[in-house]
């Protein structure tokens, strides 16, 4: 079974799992409209890198499938708006991008007398090919990845990169279905991941749900687990990783990072090719997504903190390249210096 799928395609129709409802309620919407599909990424209903650009290729189908165009010319002037737009939603997962720029090219290389099902067709084909990569990509890094996990030890992650951010299996999270797979017993230390709790709400819930030993703990409590002992290896995701290996992930991966340094605990980030942006020299050429303040001062519905208080609220941070021990991808382990192993995986 593939761990937790949290986008299908069937019958030309976009259906997710509202992860903002996780874990009490398992939704699935239908996303009908680009509209739909961009609020989707917006809000997190669906989230984590991979599962973005996945979402997005496909909202590009969606919009061909309802667009009211005259002909194929027009359809495509209609699309390359919907792909603008699209990639509007958020700026730091280069997975939305890359997924977007499949798309366009496919469309970019349509003769214009082509017929309208033909270009639905190419479309259709390319986020499938997009979708499926995915899940072999996530597939492969659980089996590099999964070595590294030795009999009895304990992993920690930070917010939620596994099946329910990408096609399926995930990317931190792979190598740890991979190991339960393959009949390891091993321990997982969940961060809860504020302020909206990936870690609690989504991390612990498709652990629990595919039978994982899981911890989960608030982020502060993460240093002193290390400093106990009970920490063997960190495995995080990525949002963009940049040409010279510094990665942009979920804030409070930086501060794992240098926890782990302090106590001599490899750091792995795992990602698929599709999240190394050669393009990105290093991490300060990263955008930083900012969010609204009322997710830091607000939770379930009631404030938590003063009205008119200034609110921080960067949606990730850059773990410099020299934190991390290894990258773990689809085409194996990375080591440093990571810049010629960065180019050759993207070549
Ligand atoms: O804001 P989110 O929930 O989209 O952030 C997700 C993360 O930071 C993940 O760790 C990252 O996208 C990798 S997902 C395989």
């Amino acid at each position: 079974m593939i761990p937790t799928a949290t986008i299908a395609w069937k019958e030309r129709k976009l259906i997710i799992i509202d992860q903002t409802l996780l874990p009490n309620d398992v939704k699935f919407i239908e996303l009908e409209t680009e509209e739909d599909v961009w609020e989707a990424i917006k809000v997190l209903r669906v989230r984590g890198a991979p599962a973005i650009g996945v979402c997005a290729a496909y909202g590009v189908v969606v919009a061909a499938l309802r667009a009211d165009a005259a002909d194929t010319a027009s359809l495509k002037r209609h699309l390359a708006d919907v792909i603008t737009y699209l990639a509007g939603s958020r700026p730091t997962a280069v997975n939305l991008f890359y997924a977007l720029d499949r798309m366009k090219k496919v469309m970019d290389g349509s003769a214009d007398n082509m017929s309208r099902e033909a270009l639905l067709d190419a479309l259709e084909a390319e986020a499938n090919r997009i979708c499926e990569e995915d899940l072999a990509m996530c597939r492969a890094i659980g089996e590099y990845g999964a070595p590294l996990i030795g009999e009895g030890s304990s992993v920690l992650t930070h917010c939620n990169a596994g099946g329910l951010a990408t096609s399926g299996y995930g990317t931190a999270l792979a190598p740890m279905y991979i190991a339960h797979e393959q009949g390891r017993t091993f321990h997982v230390f969940a961060d809860e991941t504020r302020p909206l709790l990936q870690g609690a709400r989504l991390t612990a819930w498709e652990l629990t749900q595919a039978g994982i030993d899981v911890t989960l703990l608030c982020d502060n409590m993460a240093a002193q687990v290390m400093r106990e002992g009970r920490v063997q290896l960190v495995i995080v995701g990525a949002d963009r990783i940049a040409a010279n290996g510094d990665a942009a992930n979920k804030i409070g991966t930086y501060g794992v990072a240098v926890s782990a340094k302090m106590h001599n605990i490899p750091f792995y980030v795992a990602a698929p090719s599709s999240t190394f942006d050669v393009q990105t020299r290093t991490g300060d050429d990263i955008p930083i997504e900012q969010r609204d303040r009322d997710e830091v001062a607000c939770w379930g519905g009631h404030k938590t903190a003063p009205d008119h208080v200034n609110i921080y609220n960067p949606a990730f941070d850059i773990t410099p390249s020299e934190l991390i021990t290894a990258f773990i991808t689809d085409r194996g382990i990375l080591k440093p210096p990571y810049t010629p192993e960065i180019v050759r995986l993207t070549q």
